[in-house]
């Protein structure tokens, strides 16, 4: 079932509102770069806030679509986000988009390869409560396996492009609703979210 979107509804909060409906009235060029669906990006601010995560992880900025969700949802938490993308051109705009919504202090862009930086960013000791992942499809069991890792116990995952790519992520789909360390929602939205909560040690 679809329900029809209201047209030039404003985003009911802050900064963004302005920047995220100037992005939203170019459709074409939110679908030429992968962005998320717009309810989709709702709900991934939503998750965000209710959940007052303050430490976010973004895999696969693009033009800074569901990054401006993101860090709005850690400026209202005062949290931080740090977002990565192989593409140093849709990175240079998403931190102008940043810029105009008035959070680019909140976000520490990472370019380069994904698994190269969540990496790094391990080996750094950084540790986070929310992680979101819409980057190469194929990859997406190994961001599971590096989000482990990363993600502190009660801290969330989630996928998106479960519905869309579900072909290309076989593996990261039954890894995720094997590992018992993981509560799951696999959730058939537009393109497909699969939000999953990390459990505390010595519980299912
Ligand atoms: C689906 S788009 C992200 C859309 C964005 N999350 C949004 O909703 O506004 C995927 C992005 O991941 C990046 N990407 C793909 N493979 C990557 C990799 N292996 N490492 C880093 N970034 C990658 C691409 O450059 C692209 O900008």
């Amino acid at each position: 079932m679809s329900f029809p979107a209201p047209q030039g509804v404003a985003f009911p909060l802050a900064h963004i509102s302005t920047v995220v409906q100037a992005l939203e009235s170019q459709e074409e060029r939110l679908r030429a770069h992968w962005c998320l669906p717009r309810e989709e990006a709702r709900l991934l601010y939503l998750l965000a806030v209710v959940g007052r995560y303050r430490r976010l992880l973004e895999v696969g900025t693009s033009i800074g679509y569901s990054t401006l969700h993101l860090a709005q949802a850690a400026s209202l938490n005062d949290g931080s986000l740090h977002t990565i993308d192989a593409s140093v051109e849709r990175q240079a705009e998403a931190l102008l988009n940043l810029q105009k919504a008035q959070l680019a202090e909140r976000v520490t862009f990472h370019p380069g390869d994904a698994l190269s930086v969540l990496n790094r960013l391990q080996a750094q000791g950084q540790a986070f409560d929310l992680m979101f992942i819409d980057a190469r499809k194929s990859e997406y069991n190994q961001y599971f396996q590096k989000a482990s890792g990363l993600l502190v116990a009660g801290g969330l995952l989630i996928a998106d492009n479960t519905r869309s790519h579900r072909s290309k992520m076989q593996d990261f789909i039954q890894a995720a609703h094997a590992d018992t360390h993981w509560e799951i929602s696999d959730l058939e939205t537009p393109s497909g979210l699969l939000i999953a909560r990390k459990c505390s040690p010595g519980q299912p």
